[in-house]
Order: structure tokens, then C-alpha cells, then sequence
């Protein structure tokens, strides 16, 4: 695409050969707001509020207690951990929704680290979303283990005969660099180690296969790409052979082999919802399978070529209208996620800038403007208007005038 020709015509003709036409119309937008944050917060399916409302008040209302057989709520955490299965490549029974993407990440962790106890080494990406840096070096500390964290260049010579266990997110947060995780995995197995892989950033953005990749664990949000609502439980997956040997470090009665016998003795449950805790939040799940059930219609190939176009139109538009913003995204699609990045030094009051006309992006500490790329509803003419905005915006210098504004918005 010719960077300073593309016209707003282009990119409503663009619109118009969307592989996914109708899709937008599936989710409340409010009008006059360009939303590129669902890569922190979904936006709400038009499905998601009768589906919560039916399961208050006819499930909850009506049948009370009986709700746990009579509308499978107990079945609801294994129910939606097999379609999240089928989106990321893994099989039936490999995947638990349950908790937060942090608490899972802690019960993988811990259970891999006492599996590998002869092993000093739990290695990490330096810079990697805060949550995983934290629960690496917790765990690490309380089994006496060293943290190793370098930058992620570095990953795979980081790796070897002392590396119990290594984390990474497949894609990060800030750059939407994506690791190449077939060879990561295998650089591990080679070494005898395994990877526990955080998906928040991949699961519903980028093609995924984990079986074909070799992945044997992983992580990831529900209220990103999933577009489950604020705070929606996450999931984790563990490839079926490894299930026998792994342990929660949570032994709640959820994950109990018989949880209603009420034994005195913990025994764990044989598959993967050994991995539960305590009792499932049912209206979240019923939220977050609204929206993983809509993300079950779509070809992930699609979706990421969408993405792919989205972040090309961007980056030829912010180089030509907005040459001083830096793209910190990695140019070639094989190696990114589905956001984008630019680095500014004003990057905070800028984004407070466009946010007060309707584009709502994120700043990311110290000087990064990330906007989220998601197909379903994001247009083209989108993207032309937001960096239309912010051309205008930096032209006006209006940013000054939102230099002290504070905008604190979660993840
Ligand atoms: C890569 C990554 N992992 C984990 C999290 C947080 O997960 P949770 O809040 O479910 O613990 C985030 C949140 O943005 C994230 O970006």
C-alpha cells in the first residue's frame, strides 16, 4: 500500500471486501468512539447481556441450586476449557477455564518446579508483562531457585542443562513481538526443560497450533481476545500426557478426584480439572462463553490476515501523517501479535489527547502508544480516522492541554 496515498475512499473500499462483514454487528460499540483497546479489554458481544440475564434469572431464579446439574454449571469450567481447546490446537480435556491467567500461571509453575527440583533455573523475558516476572520470582524464591531474566534475544542461549522451567508470553504486551514458539519449545525439550507459554496476548489475535508446536503448557486471558468481560476467568492448558504427573499447589475441593464425597483426604481429580480450585464463577463463565463462542465462528487464518492489513494501513499512515512517532512493532507478521505500538516522548498526554476525541488506545509506561488490532469490529476506516485524529492532534498541539489528565484503566 503507497504510504501518503492511502485516502479514506481506500480504505472504505478496503471495508468493503472485509472477510468479515457482519461480524461488527455483533458487538455493542458506542458511536462516536474508535475502539482500539480490546486487546486490554474486549468490547461486549450484543449476545453476552441476555445470556448473563437468562443465566441470573432463569438458571439462578428459577432453579436454584438445581442449576449446578440441571444447567451443567458444574460442567461449565471443562465445557468452555474444550472450546478454547479447539481454537488453540489442543484436544479435548486439555484445557480448564478457572481463576486468573497470574493464579494459573502459579499453580503451572509450582507444580513444574517441584517436578524438576534437581534444576537452579526458572528463565524469563526481561520486560515481560509484570504479572508473569512477579509469580516467576515468587516461585523461584520459595523453592530456592535462581530467576533468570534476560532480554529476549537472549532466551534461547538462556536455556540449558540447569533450567527447571521457563516462561515466557508468547506475545508481548508492549512491542506485540511474538516469539517463535516451536523453536523455543523444542530448544527446552532438547535440554530436558518445558515452557509454560502466556497466550493472553495470542489466543483470538494469532493463528495457533500447540500440538503441532509441541507445547505441553499455557496460560492466557479471557477478557482480551475472548472478549469475556472485565476480569473474565482465564484458562490454562496441559498436554493430556503430562497430567498424571502434575499437582496443583491449590488443593481446593474443586479439583478433588470426588469432590461431593467430602473426603478428609486430598485426592486429586485424574485430568486436567485437578487444576480447579474453588467453586467456578458462573456468571463470568457464562459471559466469557458468549464471547468465545463467537470467536469459534471465525477462521483464525482470516482473522489474523484482517489484523495483518489493519497493522500495514497503520504503519503507512503514522509513517506519512505522524513521521514522529517510532513504530516499536515488528515489521514482518510472522513475528507480531495483533496490536501495535509507537514510541513518543509525550506518548502519555498524547494518548489522553485522543481518548477525550473518541479513539481510546493505551499508553503503556514510559513513552508507548498501543492500539489493539481486532477484526470483528475494527473497520479500516477506523484506523484512518484514528491516525486522522492524532495528525490533527499533534498539528493543533492540543495533547498539551491533556499533558496532566490522569487516565487509570486496569491491564
Ligand atoms: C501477558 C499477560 N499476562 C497476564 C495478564 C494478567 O492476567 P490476569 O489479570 O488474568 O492475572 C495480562 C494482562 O494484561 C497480560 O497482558
Amino acid at each position: 500500500m503507497g504510504s501518503t496515498a492511502i485516502t479514506l475512499e481506500d480504505a472504505r473500499t478496503l471495508d468493503r471486501s472485509d472477510p468479515f462483514p457482519h461480524r461488527r454487528q455483533s458487538f455493542c460499540l458506542p458511536d462516536g468512539v474508535i475502539y482500539l483497546d480490546g486487546n486490554s479489554l474486549g468490547a461486549l458481544p450484543i449476545a453476552t447481556p441476555g445470556i448473563v440475564a437468562d443465566t441470573v434469572q432463569g438458571q439462578w431464579g428459577r432453579s436454584l441450586i438445581n442449576s449446578w446439574n440441571d444447567h451443567d454449571w458444574i460442567g461449565a469450567p471443562a465445557r468452555i476449557g474444550d472450546k478454547i481447546a479447539s481454537l488453540i490446537g489442543a484436544h479435548p480435556g486439555e484445557v480448564i477455564v478457572a481463576d486468573s491467567t497470574s493464579v494459573n500461571l502459579f499453580k503451572l509453575l509450582t507444580a513444574l518446579v517441584q517436578m524438576n527440583s534437581d534444576r537452579r533455573d526458572v528463565v524469563t523475558e526481561m520486560g515481560n508483562f509484570p504479572t508473569d516476572l512477579h509469580i516467576a520470582d515468587g516461585v523461584a524464591k520459595m523453592f530456592g531457585k535462581r530467576l533468570v531474566a534476560v532480554p529476549s534475544n537472549q532466551i534461547v542461549e538462556a536455556i540449558g542443562p540447569d533450567t527447571a522451567t521457563i516462561v515466557l508470553c508468547h506475545v508481548h504486551y508492549r512491542t506485540a513481538f511474538r516469539h517463535d514458539i516451536k523453536s523455543v519449545t523444542e530448544r527446552a525439550r532438547a535440554v530436558g526443560a518445558r515452557v509454560i507459554w502466556d497466550l493472553s496476548h495470542s489466543i483470538g489475535a494469532v493463528p495457533l497450533d500447540l500440538h503441532a508446536d509441541g507445547v505441553e503448557l499455557a496460560v492466557g486471558c479471557g477478557y482480551k481476545y475472548l472478549n469475556g468481560g472485565p476480569g473474565a476467568p482465564a484458562f490454562l492448558y496441559i498436554a493430556r500426557d503430562l497430567q498424571p504427573e502434575m499437582i496443583s499447589p491449590i488443593r481446593g475441593w474443586m479439583g478433588h478426584a470426588n469432590p461431593f464425597a467430602f473426603d478428609d483426604a486430598y485426592v486429586p481429580a485424574p485430568g486436567i480439572d485437578r487444576f480447579l480450585a474453588g467453586t467456578p464463577p458462573i456468571l463470568s463463565l457464562a459471559a466469557l462463553e458468549a464471547g468465545v463462542d463467537l470467536m469459534l465462528e471465525v477462521d483464525q487464518h482470516a482473522l489474523f490476515g484482517k489484523s495483518q492489513r489493519l497493522f500495514q494501513m497503520f504503519a503507512d499512515l503514522m509513517a506519512a501523517r505522524c513521521p514522529d512517532f517510532a513504530l516499536i512493532s515488528p515489521d514482518r507478521a510472522e513475528h507480531r501479535g495483533s496490536h501495535i505500538g509507537f514510541a513518543h516522548p509525550q506518548a502519555s498526554a498524547i494518548m489522553n489527547a485522543l481518548i477525550a476525541q473518541g479513539v481510546i488506545g493505551d499508553f503503556r509506561a514510559p513513552d508507548v502508544l498501543r492500539f489493539g488490532l481486532t477484526p470483528l469490529y475494527i473497520r479500516f476506516e477506523d484506523i484512518w480516522q484514528a491516525v486522522d485524529i492524532l495528525a490533527g492532534i499533534m498539528a493543533s498541539g492540543t495533547w498539551r492541554l491533556a499533558q496532566h489528565a490522569e487516565i487509570k484503566r486496569v491491564t
